[in-house]
């Protein structure tokens, strides 16, 4: 898309790190899976962050080995020498018409005292502090590139002290936690860009340099949040779902057949199933029956999701909930959108149909058909098709 809005323009990606996987069974199949991603897409440069660590340090070197992109940290380093884990920062060169663009990236990673990995022959490695490190840092990248941008898990706050300490920045491009920027992050005149996290947002940033290279780069950003009306790119979408596909399989081997629930008292409402409703109310039933409720958990059989945690709360029963749905295998009754997914568990309803009970109305739609799953959801427009 930038690439036919801006034909003469290079295009440099750089990521602030902090995507990998951490503690899910499919961990290094997702990290192997965004690591080919980058590659694709042809990442100029990535800051290591803690959680590309957090499976330890030899299991990063096989992620780096398979990246074709530089990981950059400057404050990332060993106790004992002081060496850091990557350079600190690389120039990347791009060309622009006959001129030779000469880009430094810098990664500073946030100060956390309390991280320390040992490597398997008994080095630490520790995070330092970002602000002892960048102002001379800054200054040396400055001598060797046309441009300097840091990558950081700083927060924004941090980043405007580091915009002021570390004078020579043209951009901050950060991630920490979903904090999303806005415009008016500048400090020192230094833009600060933050796209938040789970690559749902992409941060556009336009470098435009000075005639004959004096004067100040005019930098413009936005961040873009990429629902539908973006195009997807071929390669990578089949690439995710190749990935998704399978941690789907990893899931399902590993998904326990039977769950031992805590006993409920008698007193509490559990999940008594559609069928059970059925029998006292046959209007609702058959209305249900026709709905895309009814078969709602088929979607995900299909696409091969059907074991992602991240899909099948919305496309069953009470998952979360300490009588609803496990997993397919070992609750396979509390698949699909059923009745109570919108009533609420009726088993008490069901012994004594006399009790109050079950009011769903337009809000119960709405945990299920949120902006991001249902974007066109109204609930005047909806409702008529399922109405019973
Ligand atoms: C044994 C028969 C029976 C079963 C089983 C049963 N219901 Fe009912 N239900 C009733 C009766 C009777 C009423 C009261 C009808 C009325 O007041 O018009 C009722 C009322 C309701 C109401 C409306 C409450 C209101 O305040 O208007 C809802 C919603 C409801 N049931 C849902 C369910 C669901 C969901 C199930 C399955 C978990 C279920 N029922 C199972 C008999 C049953
Ligand atoms: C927050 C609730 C929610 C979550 C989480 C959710 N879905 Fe859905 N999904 C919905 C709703 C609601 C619809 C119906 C959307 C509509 O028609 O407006 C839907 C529809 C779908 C459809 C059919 C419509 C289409 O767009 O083709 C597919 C496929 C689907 N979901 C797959 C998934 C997958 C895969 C995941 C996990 C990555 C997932 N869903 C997670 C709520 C959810
Ligand atoms: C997608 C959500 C949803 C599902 C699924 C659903 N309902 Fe409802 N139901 C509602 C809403 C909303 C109303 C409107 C009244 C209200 O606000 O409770 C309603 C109303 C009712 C009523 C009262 C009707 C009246 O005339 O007052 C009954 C009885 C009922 N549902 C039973 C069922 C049964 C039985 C099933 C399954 C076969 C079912 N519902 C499935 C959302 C749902
Ligand atoms: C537990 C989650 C959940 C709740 C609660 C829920 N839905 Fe849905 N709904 C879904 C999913 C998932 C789908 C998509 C199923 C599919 O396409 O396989 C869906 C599909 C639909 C569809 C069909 C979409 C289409 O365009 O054909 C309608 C209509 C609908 N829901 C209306 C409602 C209304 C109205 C409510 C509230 C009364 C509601 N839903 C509550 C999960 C939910």
């Amino acid at each position: 898309m930038f690439q036919q809005a801006y034909p003469a323009s290079p295009i440099v990606w750089v990521d602030a790190g902090n995507f990998a996987a951490v503690g899910i069974a499919s961990a290094q199949v997702r990290n192997d899976g965004i690591i080919e991603g980058l590659n694709l897409m042809g990442y100029a440069a990535v800051m290591l962050g803690e959680r590309e660590l957090a499976g330890g340090y030899e299991a990063f070197q096989a992620m780096r080995k398979k990246a074709t992109f530089p990981f950059v940290s400057a404050n990332i380093h060993f106790e004992d020498d002081g060496a850091t884990l990557v350079e600190p920062w690389v120039i990347h060169k791009v060309q622009h018409g006959k001129r030779e663009i000469r880009i430094g990236i810098i990664g500073l990673n946030r100060y956390n005292t309390a991280f320390l990995k040992a490597t398997a022959d008994g080095r630490n490695i520790v995070i330092g502090s970002p602000a002892k490190v960048a102002r001379k840092l800054v200054k040396e990248v400055r001598d060797k590139a046309d441009l300097v941008v840091a990558l950081t898990s700083l927060s924004i706050s941090q980043a405007r002290q580091l915009a002021r300490a570390a004078p020579g920045l043209v951009l901050i491009i950060g991630a920490s936690g979903g904090v999303l920027s806005k415009t008016q992050d500048v400090a020192a005149g230094v833009p600060i860009v933050f796209p938040g996290n789970q690559g749902k947002y992409l941060a556009e940033v336009r470098v435009t340099l000075p005639p004959g290279g004096e004067g100040p780069a005019i930098v413009r950003r936005r961040n873009h949040y990429l629902n539908r009306d973006y195009p997807q790119d071929p390669e990578l979408q089949m690439l995710t779902q190749e990935v998704l596909g399978a941690e789907n399989d990893i899931n399902r081997n590993l998904a326990a057949e039977h769950v031992e629930r805590a006993p409920i008292p008698a007193t509490v409402a559990t999940y008594a199933g559609s069928e059970t409703c059925g029998a006292c109310h046959q209007d609702a039933m058959i209305s249900w029956q026709v709905s895309r409720h009814a078969k709602a958990f088929d979607i995900l059989v299909a696409k091969n999701q059907d074991f992602n945690e991240e899909c099948v709360g919305c496309h069953t029963v009470g998952f979360g909930r300490r009588d609803g749905f496990v997993n397919a295998k070992a609750t396979p009754e509390l698949i699909h959108v059923q009745c109570e997914s919108c009533h609420g568990p009726g088993s008490l309803h069901v012994k004594d149909s006399s009790l109050r009970y079950g009011a769903a109305g337009a809000r119960s739609c709405l945990g299920c058909h949120d902006p991001e799953n249902s974007p066109d959801f109204d609930f005047y427009i909806s409702w008529p098709s399922i109405r019973h």
